[in-house]
């Protein structure tokens, strides 16, 4: 079982440990603390927030990202309870506890667990329970949401970042990559890990929710060829280790069934006391694979 300490009420960010675990996004170049500010020796400057969110993105604007009321809907659907079994899963195979405890790459003490798409950071807080003295990295470009991922484990750090730009991180730096229902970068995710790490992927099968799918037509349909997608995405970087599947029926009462509403786009406009009563339980249903990467000849 994951044991996760409480969450950190200040929002103090350790700078050292930011600065070692980050490089500069624009150069590349190693960070250190100045003042309340992360800055590199060609003084690029990037502030935390007084909420604990390293700014790296500066005003560069993201692609994509979850506006502020859904990551407030995910932060307080996620803290009923309802995704437990599936946090324990991904801070299972994050840890490497599916080869009999094997433990995964690094010693337990400097091992860095990255988690693309963070959000909240509720996943990247399981692994860390599940890897004493592992320390954490949230990437997301939500700022709302990573407000919240800067308290999940006092062992995390929250920056806001593109997962579809070079990470700000150096080669070989991580021992477990998280993309839990997150945008994927495999070239970054390959470049960053060190050799031994794993990626950890969490994906809905096309049975995840259905019930609520039903409720409403607009709803983004999970394509069943997303599969053969990541398959062949992940190729040329990774090799799949394990898979579980983490299915189970999820009673919904009113309150769980806004919050899931709310961090869904296309479900947004549908009536929460309604789907309660049409859906009274949905299935929740997903993918959770580990993956070693590749030996790269000739590369770092
Ligand atoms: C479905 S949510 C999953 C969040 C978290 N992994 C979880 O399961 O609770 C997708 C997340 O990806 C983030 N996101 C979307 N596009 C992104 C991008 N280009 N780079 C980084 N994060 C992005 C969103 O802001 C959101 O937090
Ligand atoms: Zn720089």
């Amino acid at each position: 079982m994951t044991s996760t300490p409480a969450p950190r009420s200040s929002a103090a960010v350790d700078l050292d440990a930011a600065a070692e675990l980050l490089r500069c996004p624009l150069c590349a170049r190693p960070l250190a603390p100045a003042g309340s500010a992360l800055r590199c020796p060609e003084r690029h400057t990037f502030d935390v927030s007084r909420q604990g969110c390293i700014s790296l993105l500066g005003g560069a604007k993201a692609v994509s990202g979850d506006d502020d009321d859904m990551a407030r809907a995910r932060e307080a659907f996620l803290a009923t309870g309802a995704y437990a079994p599936l946090r324990d899963a991904v801070a299972e195979l994050a840890a490497g506890e599916e080869s009999c405890g094997a433990g995964g790459a690094g010693s337990a003490r400097d091992r860095v667990v990255l988690d693309i798409g963070a959000g909240t950071g509720y996943y990247l807080a399981g692994a860390l329970g599940e890897m004493p003295g592992a320390r954490g990295i949230a990437l997301d470009t939500s700022p709302r949401a990573l407000r919240v991922a800067a308290r999940a484990h006092p062992r995390a750090i929250a920056a806001t970042w593109d997962a579809f730009k070079p990470f700000p991180l150096a080669d070989a730096s991580v021992d477990a990559v998280l993309d839990v229902f997150a945008p994927r970068n495999p070239a970054e995710f390959a470049r960053v890990l060190r050799p031994g790490g794993r990626l950890v992927v969490a994906r809905p099968t096309p049975r995840h929710l259905a019930e609520l799918r039903e409720e409403v037509g607009a709803m983004v349909s999970i394509d069943p060829a997303k599969e053969e997608r990541l398959a062949r995405a992940l190729d040329p970087f990774f090799t799949p280790i394990t898979t579980r599947e983490v299915t189970y029926a999820l009673p919904l009462d009113p309150e769980q069934a806004r919050a899931l509403i709310g961090m869904t786009p296309s479900a947004r406009h549908l009536d929460a006391a309604s789907v309660s009563a049409n859906a009274a339980s949905v299935t929740v249903s997903v993918l959770v694979t580990a993956y070693a990467p590749r030996e790269v000849s000739g590369g770092r």
